[in-house]
């Protein structure tokens, strides 16, 4: 039940310090150490290449623990959009691993494919939300997302969750390869529960933001560089999917072989900016959009601030900022959906679970 809040949207966006919390705690051993069932750890031992599988929010977080896990764990990825694969099947490894990230666990897309790598003979692991859930039933392992129900249809709780599994992953993976990993990533995780807590609680900067930048506008631009891309895109799908403005999530470098053109007078342009090797280049991005009229809401880090940034993020891992720029860019699609008097929770043409192909 959704209590007091006035949308379900609204309720799993707070639930999210809690959900990372939580996971850290499903995922620790006896002695608190994170780790993974050993059948899943012998799994990813033996593959020379994980292939992770998905749709939607949960492509996008593949994409992040494809960086995880290889920068972590040095295992190779690739990511797949589930309805490319089943015709665009890349050439695979010798011992491939899949990995099927799915909230309900019943996407038709990811599940077709699930059926045609186990016909192959390959191994396969449903990281869901939902225990008994289709998917999880057909794959050899599941790792579960421990986020509690997601009823909103814009994917929110789950995207965090996703994030921080993937994280631990990478982190378990690496360690029983005997890899040093120079961080404890449960002191991490702990970290930015605790950020993302502060940020919901500015929730009325968020509000503002979207009436500012968002209210009249019939389209938006999302631009980020190295993981802030990742998030981009998700913050690009959420604003689509539920106040139904047109949104693209860019690489900021991407943007001058095209996309630049669509810049106008006024264009909402934001600007995630909280990874310290590429912050030079993506703030040069934005002067580039910037010097065409665009409307820019820079999204920064605590350590990488500028005078002018419209929001500052308290700082976590280099790593783990995916956990938190997401944060605003929901809440502000929220807003958004609000303002322009859209069914938050039920948007136009969508499903929570797709299960047509
Ligand atoms: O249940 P799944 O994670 O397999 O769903 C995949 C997508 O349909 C889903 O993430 C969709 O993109 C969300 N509505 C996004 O908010």
């Amino acid at each position: 039940e959704k209590g007091t809040y006035p949308h379900y949207m609204l309720k799993e966006m707070y639930e999210q310090p809690g959900v990372v919390r939580k996971i850290s705690q499903a995922y620790e051993d006896q002695k608190g150490e994170l780790t993974l069932d050993v059948a899943i750890c012998k799994a990813l031992n033996e593959a020379d290449r994980l292939y992770i599988i998905a749709a939607g929010t949960s492509y996008h977080a593949g994409l992040i623990g494809k960086q995880y896990i290889e920068k972590i764990a040095g295992i190779p990825v690739e990511v797949h959009i589930s309805s490319e694969f089943g015709y665009n099947m890349p050439l695979l490894s010798e011992k491939p691993l899949f990995l099927f990230i799915t909230q309900s666990g019943e996407t038709a897309d990811s599940r077709q494919v699930l059926v045609k790598v186990k016909a192959l003979g390959h191994p396969t692991i449903t990281l869901t939300n939902v225990a008994g859930s289709t998917l999880s039933r057909e794959a050899d392992y599941t790792l579960l997302l421990h986020a509690g129900p997601e009823i909103a249809v814009a994917s929110t709780k789950a995207y965090t969750a996703q994030v921080a599994v993937l994280a631990i992953v990478a982190y378990v993976a690496a360690k029983e390869q005997g890899k040093t990993v120079d961080f404890d990533l449960k002191n991490e995780l702990a970290i930015a529960a605790n950020a993302i807590q502060t940020i919901m609680d500015s929730k009325e900067e968020m509000e503002q933001i979207a009436h500012e930048f968002l209210e009249v506008t019939r389209n938006a631009f999302f631009i980020g560089r190295n993981l802030d891309f990742y998030v981009s895109l998700e913050g690009a799908l959420k604003v689509k999917e539920i106040s139904y403005i047109q949104a693209e999530g860019f690489a900021g470098g991407e943007l001058k072989h095209g996309t630049i053109a669509l810049i106008e007078e006024g264009t909402p342009v934001f600007a995630l900016a909280t990874q310290q090797a590429v912050s030079l280049n993506i703030r040069g991005n934005v002067k580039e959009v910037v010097a065409r009229g665009a409307n820019p809401c820079i999204i920064s880090m605590e350590g990488l601030a500028e005078v002018g940034d419209r929001f500052v993020l308290p700082k976590v891992h280099a790593l783990l900022t995916p956990l938190v720029a997401v944060i605003p860019l929901q809440l502000i699609s929220y807003y958004a959906a609000l303002h322009r008097d859209c069914d938050v929770d039920k948007p136009r043409n969508l499903a929570k679970s797709v299960t047509v192909e």
